[in-house]
């Protein structure tokens, strides 16, 4: 993941801290669940009499993979996978160096994330290896769309599995969620990433010229979507 270069960002500030979020956040951040309701900005297809209702974290599974949440026992294989710079290196807020302790600071925010309708992120887990890498949503109920983000760690890289999970967490945005639009950049000097969204059926939408520092150098970052439509489309 944004990343934004996603919302699957270990990192050692929590989610209610002003600098990672957007100024356009704000708003929707700080109201409950049930000042939501009223606006009718809450969580599409999960109300109850009026009331979003959160449905918990689900594990999905497809053919290689199982995506559920993070556990705390996690945290070392996080550590030790994210901690690689490739990994930071085409990121936007994986720090590096990744010091002890920020993954479980990180895993710890996620059920808060979940709950408020901010982030949802799954461990990306096969039954030989375990976990191998993180996806997730970061959601913006009022306008019924997220932004996809992923890490694969080094070992797993191209083999398909960034695109299986994001093939597997786009259905469940549509499908369980009843998002809108479901978008995603990378830095241009990262092709790999713009495979994997193409091949989950995202179109690029345009390059963003330095539209963002990494590591002090301003980079080019190429925007896609994939809507509901579509995929509904693709799936008849
Ligand atoms: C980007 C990343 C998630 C890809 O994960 P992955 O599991 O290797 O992805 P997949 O195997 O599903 O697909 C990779 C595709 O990129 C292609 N690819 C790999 N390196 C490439 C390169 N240098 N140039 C062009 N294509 C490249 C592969 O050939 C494959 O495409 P193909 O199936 O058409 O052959 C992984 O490299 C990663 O975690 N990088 C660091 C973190 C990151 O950049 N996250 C995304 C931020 S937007």
């Amino acid at each position: 993941m944004g990343l934004r270069c996603t919302g699957v960002t270990p990192t050692s500030r929590l989610p209610s801290s002003g600098l990672r979020r957007p100024a356009s956040r704000c708003c929707g951040a700080s109201s409950s669940l049930r000042e939501r309701a009223v606006t009718g900005s809450s969580w599409p297809g999960v109300r109850v009499e009026g009331l979003p209702v959160v449905i918990p974290q689900p594990t999905i599974r497809t053919e290689r993979l199982m995506l559920r949440p993070f556990v705390r026992a996690d945290a070392p294989h996080v550590l030790r996978l994210a901690g690689a710079r490739e990994i930071a290196d085409t990121t936007l807020t994986i720090p590096h160096p990744y010091l002890a302790g920020m993954a479980e600071q990180w895993i710890a925010t996620h059920g808060d994330a979940w709950e408020q309708q901010d982030r949802g992120t799954f461990a990306i887990t096969t039954e030989t290896d375990g976990l191998i890498g993180a996806i997730g949503l970061h959601f913006r109920p009022a306008h019924r769309r997220a932004e996809l983000g992923y890490w694969i760690g080094r070992p797993f890289w191209n083999r398909g599995f960034a695109t299986e999970a994001a093939r597997a967490v786009i259905r469940f945005g549509f499908e369980t969620l009843e998002l809108n639009r479901i978008h995603a950049s990378h830095l241009t000097r990262n092709p790999a990433s713009g495979r994997v969204l193409v091949k989950a059926g995202m179109q690029l939408e345009g390059i963003l010229r330095q539209h963002v520092m990494k590591w002090d150098r301003p980079e080019d970052l190429a925007q896609y979507a994939i809507l509901r439509e579509w995929f509904l489309a693709d799936s008849s």
